[in-house]
């Protein structure tokens, strides 16, 4: 019997796959890809030092299609030429038994023409987020709804081609997914805008073109996830009560895991100050056993870890596994006084941090205060 409830195993039922351990890599975006979307030698360098360690390796995102493209350094899956390198990328992060799975979207709107390489960004409808430097997208016509839901499709083929054992669909963050299902940027008449149900057209035609991938395509159980944000801060934006819908929505999908995206797992409406109700636990309470759920969001020792354990299924830890890539050994073998909860910038290079990553993390993190460089975190 292990010391921590969440060393024991887990099994997703709805595949009979066994996760060693209930920890989880969520994805982080490190721009170490080649310019062209690549996998770099720098990645797998990055992920061959965390593998083996949790019971599931989320990679950062890769992008389905070229306009879908977020980020300087993303990964892509775009092509069947990436299949090769993918390939490696998977091997690296199956060693020593985590499960690899590859987040796969399109940023929408969260782009831009510098990005793109002069192309205007895309989305459900001309509106621009409502951030400094934003740039106001175009509305995809149907023709390229219809072929994005395609390019979901064709990414999961070649995640299945490339070894990775499940893909995550990345309906979180303010991308492409969430900007159909969000009233602030979808404002489309036509079929796929409108009501709550209409808005969470696009979401399950992908999560459909991504099962028929794995109907296809696959021969041996492929895990399939979905991410989330339960909120969004814009007016109009989404709220709980859209989220529960669309959850009651995603039961009827063969989905092996729910991922809500959150900065700290016991978060409260950012919505309505006065909710004083944990997020997670109302979505608990509406997936009702349907299919495991992940949550994250600042979770670093074993006592936060295993305090998240009394409550939900599986447990993903970011940031502290950037800096500490055994900490699952550590803890599954009493060593907890080495964890590293800070680094200091001397070891970034032993880290597989290259300077692209670290940016990231600043601009992730609110900058350079939320990279603990200095200091020691110890609860
Ligand atoms: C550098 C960095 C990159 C990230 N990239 C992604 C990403 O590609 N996809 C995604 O869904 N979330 C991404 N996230 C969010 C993380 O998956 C996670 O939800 C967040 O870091 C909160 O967990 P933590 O407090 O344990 O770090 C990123 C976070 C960081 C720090």
């Amino acid at each position: 019997m292990a010391k921590y409830n969440f060393l024991n195993p887990f099994k997703l039922e709805n595949k009979g796959i066994t996760l060693k351990n209930r920890v989880v890599i969520p994805p982080m975006t490190e721009r170490m890809a080649m310019e062209d979307g690549t996998v770099s030698k720098d990645e797998l360098d990055y992920y061959q030092q965390r593998a083996g360690q949790a019971g599931m390796f989320i990679s950062a995102v890769a992008n389905v299609n070229p306009l879908g493209k977020g980020f300087e350094g993303e990964l892509s899956i775009a092509d069947d030429k990436f299949v090769p390198r993918l390939s490696e990328l998977a091997a690296a992060m199956k060693t020593g038994g985590s499960k690899a799975i590859i987040q796969i979207f399109s940023a929408g709107r969260m782009s831009s023409s510098a990005i793109l390489r002069g192309e205007q960004p895309i989305s459900a409808s001309a509106i621009a987020a409502p951030r400094p430097g934003h740039e106001t997208p175009r509305a995809l016509e149907e023709v390229e709804v219809l072929q994005t839901i395609k390019d979901f499709g064709e990414a999961t083929r070649r995640a299945i081609e490339a070894g990775f054992d499940g893909v995550e669909i990345h309906g979180a963050n303010t991308y492409l997914i969430q900007q159909f299902f969000s009233p602030h940027s979808n404002r489309r008449d036509d079929s796929w805008g409108g009501s709550v149900e209409k808005r969470m057209k696009f979401p399950l035609a992908v999560i459909d073109a991504v099962q028929d991938a794995i109907d296809k395509y696959s021969t041996a159980p492929f895990i399939l996830g979905y991410r989330l944000s339960p909120e969004e801060l814009e007016e109009p934006g989404i709220t709980l009560a859209d989220t529960m819908k669309l959850i009651d929505a995603l039961k009827q999908k063969p989905l092996d895991y729910l991922h809500v995206s959150q900065n700290d797992v016991w978060r409260t409406s950012i919505r309505n100050h006065e909710d004083k109700r944990i997020i997670n636990s109302l979505i608990k309470k509406q997936v009702a056993g349907a299919f495991p759920i992940i949550v994250v969001g600042s979770l670093a020792t074993p006592k936060q870890v295993e305090k998240a354990a009394e409550d939900y299924d599986l447990l993903a830890i970011g940031h502290e596994m950037i800096w500490e890539p055994k900490w699952v050994s550590k803890v599954a073998n009493g060593d907890e006084d080495s964890i590293r909860y800070s680094i200091n910038k001397s070891e970034l290079a032993d880290l597989n941090i290259q300077p692209s990553f670290l940016g990231m993390i600043e601009m992730v993190s609110g900058g350079p205060q939320g990279v603990p460089l200095t200091g020691n975190q110890k609860e």
